[in-house]
């Protein structure tokens, strides 16, 4: 068995020493937004499940019916062992809610932002990418060989300019990659805006919509849903309540992803029990705007009461809302502190988030009850610790 070596293992005792040693924690689901750990009971305010629909009957029920009707597995690569009959309504239904000519489901949106990237732009192209884009987008931007540059965070001058900048004109492609919302600090990124300078410097513009599936939008498709954007990626393990992504685009980018990108290519299809799910959550979507209405005005409540306590919540306007504390330790000890007041609400730290920006990444959930998000504020208000 390998043995880490004295570089690694250094990697590691930094990691200790920084307070950003990262572990695994066990968890038993209960019932709802309940997990039991280490023996207590806790609220789970870090889970993605926006709308709890990972526990919707449907989901389960449809998953069961395809587990039942196709098996466990897809066997091989999509083009390999044959398309699923399954897949061709899916996508048509997914294309259809998103207003765009075709999509493509894929296996997983670290795997989609890092091979898609990786086969749309090469060595010639030039993608700006905000600076507090997900790690994925990072990686696929590094992987596709292009020259890049990241731009201040939601700062469209700052995009232009760099757009502008000479290495970026004598590109054969420029492209914008940012995310719909941003999963660490729950801002909206200017869609309308983007669009426009896409358009000013002859950019393609590449959204992640991860964190606005289901949530935001026209019949809750995102916030890019609908607006001349060259391609949308997004996922279904988040407030679609199971696994995998999908690309929304056209029908020559879909021909091309299924012939070039490698994560597509050269990767099983996802397991069938997962697309029933991913099948009935594109059902229920668009029949759940009272979900997403109570989601936001929890959303507004919870950032109402840590303003009045005196915490920053920075720019979120959405269903993430970080409580900025700054310091690594004081994050953890935080995170201690809501635990032992029957909270799940995990602390992130860097290299996540940038440096002394350590804060609690709260998620509420439409499936979350008033009295746990009461709960939640009172576990807050308790903490003595520093605030940024
Ligand atoms: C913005 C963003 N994009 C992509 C991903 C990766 O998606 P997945 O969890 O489906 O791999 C995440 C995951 O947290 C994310 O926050």
């Amino acid at each position: 068995m390998l043995e880490i070596t004295d570089r690694q293992s250094a990697a590691l005792a930094d990691r200790v020493a920084e307070n950003r040693l990262r572990r695994l924690r066990s968890i038993k689901p209960l019932t709802g937004l309940l997990v039991e750990s280490a023996g207590r009971t806790l609220i789970n305010f870090s889970s993605n499940d926006y709308l709890g629909l990972s526990q919707h009957p449907l989901l389960k029920e449809r998953a069961a019916a395809f587990l039942s009707r196709y098996g466990t597995g897809c066997g091989a690569s999509r083009l390999v062992s044959g398309n699923l009959d399954c897949y061709d309504a899916l996508e048509e239904k997914l294309a259809a809610l998103k207003g765009t000519e075709t999509a493509l489901v894929m296996n997983g949106g670290f795997q989609t932002n890092l091979t898609v990237l990786a086969a749309l732009a090469d060595d010639k192209c030039f993608i700006a990418l905000d600076r507090l884009s997900h790690n994925s987008l990072l990686q696929g931007t590094v992987l596709s060989g292009a020259k890049w540059n990241r731009f201040q965070h939601n700062d469209l001058n700052d995009l232009e300019r760099r757009l502008e900048a000479p290495r970026a004109r004598i590109a054969d492609e420029r492209w914008i990659v940012t995310e719909s919302v941003f999963s660490m600090d729950g801002d909206r990124c200017d869609i309308n805006g983007l669009v426009a300078s896409a358009r000013n410097s002859q950019a393609k513009l590449f959204i992640d919509e991860a964190h606005s599936t289901g949530l935001f939008g026209e019949a809750g498709m995102g916030l890019a849903a609908g607006k001349p954007i060259d391609l949308i990626m997004g996922t279904f393990g988040k407030a679609c309540g199971s696994f995998g992504s999908y690309v929304a685009c056209s029908k020559t980018t879909r021909e091309f992803l299924i012939n070039c990108c490698s994560g597509f290519v050269y990767s099983t299809g996802l397991p069938p029990p997962v697309l029933g799910a991913i099948d009935a959550a594109l059902e229920l979507i668009p029949t759940m705007s009272a979900q997403r209405l109570r989601l936001s005005q929890m959303a507004d409540h919870v950032r109402k009461n840590l303003k009045e306590m005196g915490y920053s919540t920075g720019e979120s306007s959405t269903q993430i809302i970080p409580i900025f504390i700054g310091d690594d330790s004081d994050a953890l000890s935080f995170s201690t502190h809501l635990e032992n007041c029957g909270i799940l609400a995990t602390a992130i730290r860097p290299p996540t988030v940038p440096v002394r920006t350590a804060r609690i990444r709260l998620s509420l959930s439409a499936a979350h009850t008033d009295e746990q998000m009461e709960t939640l504020l009172q576990a807050v208000r308790s903490w003595m610790g520093p605030k940024k």
